[in-house]
């Protein structure tokens, strides 16, 4: 409580308006014991995508890049789900509407094992996938003939289908840490929340 001392030289006019003075500044501040509300967080997007992110690796390298995006589209408030090709069928094309796709390429332009079968039915079937917005990030070898050849190929097969690239694909050359972080930036930026 917020007092004036009988000494201090105010005449009364003053020391009345100082009073009620004190007092509105008595009633805006938390009482003792009570809580402080904490101060808010640095804004967090307002309202995040889900984000599919499928991806096909022999040896590990594009599921570590696939769970490198998860991280970033988690950090900007999206909502990713990672999948293994192994575990996808044909019928995730058409219930997802934001997907990345991140492969490598194997033997003499071969899907890695993981994708193989997912690679298969999808250039057998023919759902029809206008409200798909996707984007591919193949890793590759350019001294092998195939360059990232089935990376090339679900983009390819994707947009015959009629799916839309969010982003042009990015093939990537043995050392995919720059393209990775090209491409992540490129999708991140695109992915708009709609309001
Ligand atoms: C046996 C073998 C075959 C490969 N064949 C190709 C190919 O045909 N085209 C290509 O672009 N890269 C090819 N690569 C390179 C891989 O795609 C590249 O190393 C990639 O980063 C591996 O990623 P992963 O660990 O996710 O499978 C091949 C690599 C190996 C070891």
């Amino acid at each position: 409580m917020l007092t004036i001392p009988d000494n201090a030289p105010f005449t009364g006019t003053q020391k009345m308006w100082l009073k009620g003075f004190l007092a509105g500044i008595a009633a805006g501040l938390p009482q003792a014991g009570a809580s402080i509300p904490a101060a808010p967080a640095a804004e967090a997007p307002k309202s995040g995508l889900p984000v599919t992110i499928l991806w096909g690796s022999q040896t590990g390298t594009a599921e570590t890049y696939a769970k490198k995006l998860a991280k970033a589209l988690t950090a900007q408030g999206h909502a990713p789900t990672i999948m293994d090709m192994a575990d996808a069928t044909v019928g995730l094309f058409s219930t997802v509407k934001h997907l990345a796709i991140l492969t490598s390429t194997y033997g003499d332009g071969e899907p890695p094992d993981n994708a193989l079968d997912l690679h298969t039915s999808l250039h057998a079937e023919t759902p029809a996938l206008a409200d798909l917005s996707f984007t591919v990030f193949a890793l590759g070898d350019s001294n092998y003939p195939e360059f990232c050849k089935c990376g090339h190929d679900f983009q390819n097969r994707l947009t015959a289908l009629g799916a839309k690239p969010l982003l042009p694909i990015m093939t990537s050359d043995v050392d995919h840490d720059l393209p990775f972080k090209e491409w992540s930036a490129s999708l991140l930026s695109s992915l708009v929340p709609a309001h």
